[in-house]
């Protein structure tokens, strides 16, 4: 099929690369001219397994980029919209681009077209989409509107998107339904996990994929309700790692015991420093928002945000309990994307950490595997140090705090880090170790969830001075 994608950030670039890998022509559009350009040089402009691969195999032949969105939507019959969707300043998602997308598509329309909604968007836009298209001219019979959210998580969103748990069709009408479901068909029925040349399935893969057909307001609540709900999992797992600090109790144990209730689940139950990135913020947000407008007070999506910003505050408490005074402390920050896996720094955790502790007048120095480019456009010059080795950034440290699940950061040589530091202490926002590992090694030890650890030598020349 041809597809076109307008729109080439995380969602765009990565549909593209795998519509193509599954067999379709796909034409990606932005508008930004140097990404178009730094495309087609061969760039892969963002850190995404097996992106780069994708690219490779696809670019010049079944996948094209382009800045003219006139020539992707003439030579198309199915178009996804991948644009963004920020946040207003009232919470609602400003779609804007959106808009503009559907006039364009208007305006060129020269043959019967499907229009995907791929970004996320609040319930009832494909009925704005609809209207704005008519409104610029675009006859009723020459397209349809479809909701198709992406479940993308940023560091493994290629094969997310291959080995997809469920595939969500919204649509009003049956005829552009079944075109959808023709362009996931290798995914549908198992096809493309069969190739030889195939990115290779996750450990959790579900093949072939689940295919659910709903209304388009139906598709657009889903995308919506299923990362509250995440968020959500993950707030209320750190509102009972407080609870656990308070009554001695390890929230390790506890997830263990709650996660293995098949009803629970053991996924997103991971307590830490809170959540982060580009949509869990957003669309709880939007989604609150829209639950308002729509005359239901969302109250508890409140209270989500709520906890998950008080964990950056309970977390600078815990620096202060293992250090006391923090103005002129120098810390070893491991972390700055807002998880693992990728160099994404938007509504980073580790990054208002580390500007909650640049108040508190400490001195930083900060290492990330792929970050580290993107958070220097953030801090003023000499504000941050930043490291290219996990071990040279621990040296003569205060503390060494944790802040983003790199599985780097989850193997390290203690002997060597122990070594470096000036102070044997790691605050670990991410519970990435296991207290006994720490304290065996010599570290004083504070996570999330669970009481300080401190090794008895330690306590002996405590006791000893005191
Ligand atoms: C999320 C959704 O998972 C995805 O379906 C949607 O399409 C986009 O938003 P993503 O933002 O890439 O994907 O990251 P995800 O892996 O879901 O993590 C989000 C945040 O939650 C991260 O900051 C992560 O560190 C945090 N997290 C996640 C926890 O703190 N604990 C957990 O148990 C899981």
């Amino acid at each position: 099929m041809d597809i076109a994608i307008i729109g080439s950030g995380y969602v765009g670039l990565v549909a593209a690369a795998a519509f193509a890998e599954i067999g379709h022509n796909v034409i990606c559009v932005d508008n930004d001219v140097t990404k178009v350009d730094a495309l087609n040089r061969g760039e892969t402009l963002i850190h995404e397994r097996f992106l780069p691969e994708l690219l490779a195999r696809h670019r010049g032949d079944r996948l094209r980029f382009t800045s003219c969105v006139d020539d992707a939507v003439r030579s198309s019959s199915v178009i996804f919209i991948a644009v963004g969707t920020p946040s207003a300043e009232s919470g609602d998602a400003d779609l804007s681009l959106v808009e503009n997308v559907a006039c364009s598509i208007a305006q060129t329309i020269n043959s019967h077209k499907i229009i995907v909604e791929k970004s996320t968007v609040p319930v009832c836009t494909s009925q704005w989409i609809r209207r704005v298209m008519l409104q610029n001219g675009a006859p009723r019979e020459m397209f349809d509107v479809v909701c198709n959210p992406e479940f993308l998580r940023e560091g493994t969103a290629v094969t997310d998107f291959l080995y997809p748990h469920r595939i969500v069709i919204g649509a009003d009408c049956a005829s552009a339904a079944e075109t959808l479901r023709k362009v996931y068909t290798p995914l549908l029925d198992g096809s493309y996990a069969k190739l030889t040349k195939a990115i290779p399935q996750p450990d959790n893969a579900v093949v072939p994929t689940r295919l659910i057909v709903t209304s388009a307001e139906s598709a657009e609540v889903i995308k919506h309700a299923s990362n509250a709900f995440l968020a959500m999992k993950i707030s209320f797992i750190n509102a009972v790692a407080n609870v656990c600090e308070a009554v001695g109790a390890d929230v390790e144990e506890v997830c263990k015991g709650m996660g293995s209730d098949a009803r629970i689940g053991s996924e997103f139950l991971k307590p830490g420093i809170g959540y982060g990135g580009s949509c869990f913020p957003k669309d709880l947000t939007a989604f609150r928002s829209v639950s308002y407008d729509s005359g239901y007070d969302f109250r508890l999506l409140d209270e989500v945000c709520r906890i998950n910003e008080e964990q950056r505050f309970r977390f600078l408490r815990k620096v202060r309990q293992a250090l006391w005074n923090l103005k002129g402390k120098r810390l070893a920050v491991l972390g700055l994307a807002y998880k693992g896996g990728t160099d994404d720094i938007r509504e980073s955790p580790a990054i208002a950490m580390v500007k909650l502790l640049l108040k508190e007048k400490c001195e930083i120095v900060a290492y990330d595997p792929a970050a580290t480019e993107r958070a220097k456009e953030i801090f003023r010059d000499g504000e941050v140090q930043f490291s290219h080795d996990l071990y040279d950034t621990a040296t003569d440290a205060d503390a060494l705090l944790i802040l983003t699940d790199w599985e780097e950061f989850a193997g390290m040589d203690l002997t060597r880090l122990g070594k470096a530091m000036k102070n044997q202490i790691v605050i670990d926002g991410r519970n990435l170790y296991r207290p006994e590992t720490m304290i065996e090694s010599g570290f004083t030890y504070y996570s999330i969830g669970r009481r300080e650890r401190v090794p008895r030598k330690v306590v002996r020349r405590l006791n000893t001075a005191a």
